[in-house]
C-alpha cells in the first residue's frame, strides 16, 4: 500500500488526566488542521497540515471537514455472545445468566449460527466507533474460532479466548478442565499474534470456576505468558458470597485468582464493584487491570463502580472501561461514557474527602482518554494503539459533533458557530456534549488499519 494522509481536525491524549488535576487539558493534543500519514496501515507520521505535508510532496490526502478524528474507541470487556440478548428484561446477575444467557450461548455451539453473531458482532462495534475489543466468547472451541475468524478478516485488533466455566451452568454449557485446558492450547497456538488476534486465557469467573479449572488457567499462563488473562470480579454481592462459600481459604474475591498466578500484568477482572480498598491496592501493585462497566453496573443493579478509589495516586489501578454487552445495554463507549459520569456524581453524594469527589468526576478528558489511551495502558496495547503516536496502527474514529437527537445540535451552537471548533477547551466542550446528549448517530465514520470500514448513511 502506498502512503495517503487523513486531513482533518484531531484530538487525541499523551497522558492520563487524572495526572493533571486542575490541568487536564495537558493530557491532550488538539490539531485544528491536523495532517495523519498511513502507510501500510501504520501511523507514518502525524502533526500540523502545514509541517507534515512539508515532509511529504505529491501525498495524495483526503481531507475530512467538520468532523473531529479521534483514535478508535475500546471496549475493555464484552461478551460476543449476547448481540442478541442485549436489553434483556428484570433479573439480577445471577438469575440473568440462568434465564437469558446460557440459553443464547449454547446456540453458538452451531457454527453458521456463530458466524451470523460474529459478523453482527463486528458491525455493531464498528457502527459505534470501537476498532478493539476484549471479548468473551462461550464454552464452545467453535464460537471462539468464527470470532477470531471474523475479526482476522476485518483486521481488527482483539483479544478474545474460549471462556471457561465447569460450575453453575447447564450441563450442555458447561465443560471440564481438561477439555478447557486441550482446546485453549490450541486455539493458542492457532490464533494468538496471528494478524491482530491477540489470546486471553479466559475463565468466565471464580463462581463458575472449580480449583481443576482455575489450575488449568495457571498451567496455561505459565505455559504461554505472553497471553492475556480476561476474567469477571466481585461484580455483585451475591457473586461475591459465593465465591467466599466456594474458596474458604482465599481472604477475598482476588485472592482466588492470586493463588492461581493469575494476577499481574495482562490480567483484567471487569467490574470490581465491590473490591475492598486492598484489593485495589494489589491490583495496582501487581499492574493488573479493573474495567469499569457502568452501564451493566446499573443494568443489572450491580452496583456503584468506586472511581475514585480506583484512581487514587497512592494505589492508581490500571483501568478500561467496558460495555459489558449484553449485561450492559449499549454497544456505544459515548453511552458508557454517559453513565460512568453519572456513577461518579452519584459516587459523589456519599464520599466525604474532597480529593476522591474531584477523581470520581468523569471530564470529558478523562472520558475519552479512558475509552483511548488509558484502555490501550490498561490492556498492555500502548505500544500498538491508543493515540496518532507515528508507528502505532492507524485505526481512527470520525465524529460529527451535531450527530445525534435533535437536541444535540442546539446544544453544540452554544459551543462553537459553523467553523467548528478553534481550540482544545471547545473540542472538549463538544465532547461531553457528544457524551452525555449522543449516542451512534455522532459515528459518522470508523477506520481499522488505515481503511474506512464505516461510513455512515
Ligand atoms: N459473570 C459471569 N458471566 C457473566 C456475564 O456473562 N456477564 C456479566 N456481566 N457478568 C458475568
Ligand atoms: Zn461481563
Amino acid at each position: 500500500m502506498t502512503a495517503f494522509g487523513i486531513r482533518g481536525t484531531f484530538l487525541d491524549f499523551i497522558d492520563d488526566p487524572w495526572k493533571h488535576v486542575g490541568r487536564e487539558k495537558d493530557a491532550a493534543r488538539f490539531l485544528v488542521d491536523g495532517l495523519l500519514v498511513v502507510e501500510d496501515g501504520r501511523i507514518a507520521d502525524f502533526g500540523t497540515y502545514d509541517g507534515v505535508a512539508a515532509r511529504h510532496a505529491g501525498l495524495a490526502v483526503t481531507t475530512i471537514r467538520d468532523r473531529l478524528i479521534l483514535p478508535g474507541f475500546i471496549d475493555g470487556h464484552i461478551h460476543f455472545p449476547q448481540t442478541r440478548v442485549i436489553g434483556a428484561f428484570g433479573e439480577h446477575l445471577l438469575p440473568w445468566l440462568q434465564k437469558w444467557i446460557f440459553p443464547e450461548e449454547i446456540k453458538y455451539k452451531d457454527r453458521a449460527y456463530a458466524r451470523d453473531g460474529a459478523r453482527r458482532f463486528f458491525d455493531n462495534l464498528l457502527a459505534s466507533g470501537t476498532t478493539t475489543c476484549q471479548a468473551f466468547t462461550t464454552s464452545s472451541p467453535v464460537a471462539t474460532e468464527e470470532l477470531f475468524d471474523e475479526a482476522g478478516r476485518r483486521d481488527v485488533r482483539l483479544i478474545a479466548g474460549l471462556t471457561g466455566i465447569d460450575r453453575l451452568a447447564p450441563p450442555d454449557y458447561v465443560d471440564s478442565a481438561d477439555n478447557f485446558y486441550r482446546d485453549s492450547k490450541r486455539l493458542i497456538e492457532r490464533y494468538h499474534r496471528r494478524g491482530r488476534n491477540l489470546y486471553a486465557i479466559t475463565p468466565r469467573f471464580a463462581l463458575g470456576a472449580s480449583p481443576d479449572l482455575l489450575a488449568a488457567c495457571e498451567r496455561l499462563k505459565r505455559e504461554h505468558p505472553d497471553c492475556w488473562v480476561n476474567t469477571h470480579i466481585s461484580e455483585t454481592v451475591d457473586e461475591c458470597r459465593g465465591v467466599q462459600d466456594a474458596y474458604p481459604d482465599s481472604g477475598d474475591y482476588l485472592a482466588v485468582y492470586e493463588r492461581y498466578g493469575l494476577v499481574g500484568p495482562k490480567f483484567s477482572g471487569g467490574h470490581g464493584v465491590w473490591l475492598s480498598d486492598g484489593e485495589f491496592r494489589r491490583m495496582s501493585e501487581s499492574g493488573a487491570a479493573v474495567v469499569f462497566c457502568p452501564c451493566s453496573n446499573l443494568f443489572l443493579g450491580s452496583g456503584l463502580f468506586r472511581i475514585g478509589q480506583a484512581t487514587d495516586p497512592r494505589h492508581r489501578v490500571r483501568m478500561a472501561l467496558g460495555s459489558d454487552v449484553g449485561g450492559g445495554n449499549r454497544f456505544s463507549m459515548l453511552n458508557v461514557l454517559d453513565d460512568a459520569y453519572k456513577v461518579g456524581m452519584v459516587n459523589n453524594g456519599t464520599v466525604a474527602e474532597p480529593a476522591e469527589a474531584e477523581r470520581n468526576r468523569i471530564s470529558p478528558y478523562r472520558g475519552f482518554w479512558s475509552i483511548t489511551l488509558g484502555a490501550a495502558e490498561a490492556l498492555y496495547l500502548d505500544e500498538m494503539i491508543g493515540n496518532f503516536a507515528p508507528g502505532k496502527e492507524a485505526d481512527l474514529v470520525v465524529l460529527d459533533w451535531k450527530g445525534g437527537p435533535l437536541a444535540q445540535s442546539w446544544r453544540q451552537s452554544l459551543v462553537v458557530d459553523e467553523a467548528g471548533p478553534s481550540t482544545l477547551e471547545q473540542a472538549a466542550d463538544l465532547l461531553f456534549g457528544l457524551m452525555m446528549v449522543g449516542d451512534d448517530r455522532a459515528i459518522d465514520e470508523t477506520w481499522v488499519m488505515g481503511r474506512r470500514l464505516f461510513k455512515k448513511m
